[in-house]
């Protein structure tokens, strides 16, 4: 199910329990998030039935690569 957030953006729920969307995965892997334990602390992601748990962990995975390449790219 998309939605558009607060900034006018498209954005995918993920975590439907929670009504948590992709772009705030992607936000909490930018401010620091690095796992399942860490996402479901914050944003309660997979913290009752557990469905969205593989779609999470991918863009969990997803994210950290593309911060790690810009990361890369930023500091050359
Ligand atoms: S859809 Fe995320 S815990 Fe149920």
């Amino acid at each position: 199910m998309a939605v558009v957030d607060r900034s006018g953006d498209l954005s995918m729920y993920v975590c439907l329990c929670n009504g948590v969307t992709d772009r705030q995965i992607r936000e909490a892997v930018c401010d620091g998030v690095k796992s399942m334990r860490q996402l479901r602390q914050c944003l309660g992601v997979a913290a009752n039935c557990g469905r969205c748990a593989p779609h999470a962990k991918e863009l969990l995975d997803e994210s950290q690569a593309r911060q790690r390449f810009e990361d890369q790219f930023s500091a050359a």
